[in-house]
């Protein structure tokens, strides 16, 4: 029967996230036990009423006692107005419980989740992300308040009935409980066939999701490529296995209803039937007629909803297994205890070697070795893929597992405490990320050790300043979709400005100026002479024109340095950067 299967789920289920989710329950013990205590109480006053029925007819009405009939009418109202109260409360407890417990285990999740190192972001769907966050955590409450503990309750409030009845008449009760049989199996059969459809609802909303999604991210694409037509289909297709899904859970939600209803009043024409024999040869009261019929009507009603209630129980442990599941994923950089004191900005590499975990197969970086004094400024050239931008994420402890060292100043990267060294390195990614959020907001990240005058500055050393400065409100001016409102030179020189603007001795730039036009980035350049000249800075560009002032060249070719020097010697050794530089530069 469900509930034993019910059973059997939770104990295949992993038993350490059920104790996890102890642990968060468990805050609120007290009232927990309240809502507890209460469900019995409640079975009380639930099944207490049709035996008050049944005393009422035989002991008062038949035998025209008045004042006992107002006493048992009044018992009976006590025991309805009891009955609403406890539920009342019971309801509003579980769903306190459920709400507090998801908002923490929502909040740990979050920072959880914040934490994960861009392995973990390499690998997972940021839906997947979201839902975890959303969806999965609901259900895990609706699982607690409307599930798990209804469930108990109706088990309690059925045991109770057959207890009751039993003690009414015997014979009577065999009767009812000669229909559970057949019931167990329609009941079954239709629990089977709703989880199939309940699941292929799930799958299809979760693939509609993640397809809309999709779909409106790249509109923009999907407009000019007139694939529209295309899209709609594919939606269409989705949309129309969701209705049918849909549909035959509703169908077979409905049959399952009415046939329990059948059922129902089958056995009370049968119990009446027999009862009335039974009546007729004084073995039971009309009291006791009518207090099973009352009783065999509750005893149903819960019936019919156990189906339902079973699915959101099981989806409810998917979801605790998702949850917990991600609290169990420690992919994290690990951090060194060694404090990055006084950094000067002098970085080492020497013979790095790197791949992707995943992915061991392909080395991305070998033996890579070079060495940068305080103020120095590395460019590393080479064509996409080769590794340019793995150079960086190395470096800010974006990834570890590489051979070799890195170092800064004289520690070695890898004892470093991670968010010293984050600190002491700002970068500027090729993809610009910027926040839902105020200018200032976007340049600071809301560090208030960056004065309103650093920001300022960080701004016109990039020549964004008078662009913002020209917006509605300047720096408050709030970006309403991240990067929508502004052109993608724009949002890049803002993230640019994100990097001056925090003092750190070491600043990446991965493609920082590709966005801008040839004599903003000249300008910038100028700017930036002055400042880069008191940091360490390695900067990644396709565009050679950046690169010629730089210290040290890098050229890369699949993961290795192939040429190393600054523009002059390299021009003379009229290599690969040579190559480069004279095709990018033979038409001017
Ligand atoms: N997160 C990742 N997981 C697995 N492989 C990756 C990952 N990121 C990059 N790679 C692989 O590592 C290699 C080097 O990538 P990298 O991003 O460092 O190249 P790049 O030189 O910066 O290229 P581009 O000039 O296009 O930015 C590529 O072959 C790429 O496929
Ligand atoms: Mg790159």
């Amino acid at each position: 029967m469900a509930l034993s299967e019910i059973g059997g789920s939770i104990m295949k289920h992993d038993k350490r996230y059920l104790l996890n989710y102890w642990q968060y329950l468990k805050r609120h013990r007290f009232l927990l036990g309240v809502a507890l205590a209460l469900i019995p109480l409640l079975s009380f006053f639930n099944l207490a009423q049709p035996y008050l029925v049944k005393k009422a007819i035989d002991d008062a009405i038949l035998v025209g006692d008045l004042p006992l009939l107002q006493i048992i009418t009044m018992l009976f109202g006590c025991c309805v107005l009891f009955d609403f109260l406890s539920r009342t409360l019971q309801v509003f407890l579980f769903q306190y419980i459920g709400q507090k417990t998801v908002q923490d285990i929502r909040a740990d999740l979050f920072q959880h989740v914040l934490n994960l190192s861009a392995r973990y972001y390499d690998r997972t769907p940021l839906g997947v992300v979201t839902s975890r966050l959303t969806s999965d955590i609901e259900s895990l409450n609706e699982s607690f308040a409307s599930g798990l503990v209804t469930l108990l309750a109706d088990l309690l409030t059925l045991i109770g009935i057959i207890v009751v009845m039993f003690l009414l008449s015997p014979k009577l009760t065999l009767i009812t409980i000669l229909i559970l049989p057949p019931m167990v199996v329609v009941v079954n059969f239709f629990r089977i066939k709703l989880r199939a459809a309940f699941e292929m609802i799930r799958t299809t909303l979760g693939k509609m999701n993640g397809y809309i999604q999709e779909q409106f991210q790249g509109v923009s694409v999907l407009q000019l490529f007139q694939q529209e037509q295309h899209s709609i289909k594919r939606f269409k297709r989705l949309n129309q296995t969701y209705k049918q899904s849909t549909l035959s859970s509703v169908s077979y939600d409905a049959m399952l209803y009415s046939l329990i209803d059948s059922l129902n009043s089958i056995l009370i024409a049968v119990v009446i039937w027999y009862g009335w024999g039974q009546y007729q040869a004084d073995f039971v009261t009309l009291g006791v007629l009518v207090a099973f019929v009352d009783y065999i009507h509750r005893f149903f009603t819960p019936l019919k909803e156990i189906s339902t209630k079973f699915a959101i129980l099981q989806h409810a442990l998917a979801s605790l297994d998702k949850i917990f599941s991600t609290f169990d994923i420690q992919d994290y950089v690990r951090s060194g205890k060694q404090r990055l004191v006084s950094f000067e900005g002098n970085v080492t590499f020497d013979n790095v070697s790197f791949a992707y975990k995943g992915f061991e197969d392909k080395v991305v970086l070998s033996d890579v070795s070079f060495s940068l004094k305080k103020g120095d400024l590395l460019a590393l050239v080479g064509p996409t893929g080769s590794g340019k931008t793995t150079v960086l994420r190395l470096l800010s402890k974006l990834y570890d597992g590489y051979t070799g060292t890195i170092t800064l100043d004289s520690y070695d990267l890898a004892t470093l405490d991670l968010a010293d060294t984050r600190r002491s390195i700002a970068v500027v990614n090729q993809e610009t990320t910027l926040f839902s959020n105020s200018i200032a907001f976007n340049i600071t990240l809301g560090n208030s050790a960056i004065s309103s005058d650093a920001m300022v500055e960080a701004a016109k050393q990039v020549a964004i300043h008078e662009f913002i400065m020209s917006l509605p409100g300047g720096y408050d001016y709030c970006l309403e979709k991240g990067n929508q409102s502004l052109s993608a030179g724009q949002a890049q020189l803002i993230s640019f400005a994100r990097a001056l603007a925090s003092d750190s001795p070491v600043i990446l730039l991965d493609e920082a100026t590709a966005s801008v036009d040839s004599v903003a980035e000249e300008a910038i350049q100028k700017g930036l002479d002055v400042l880069l000249a008191q940091k360490t800075a390695i900067v990644v560009a396709h565009r050679l024109s950046t690169v010629q002032h730089a210290d040290i060249i890098l050229a890369f070719n699949e993961g290795k340095v192939i040429e190393c020097g600054n523009h002059k010697t390299l021009i003379k050794q009229a290599g690969f950067y040579a190559n480069l530089f004279n095709m990018q530069f033979a038409g001017i």
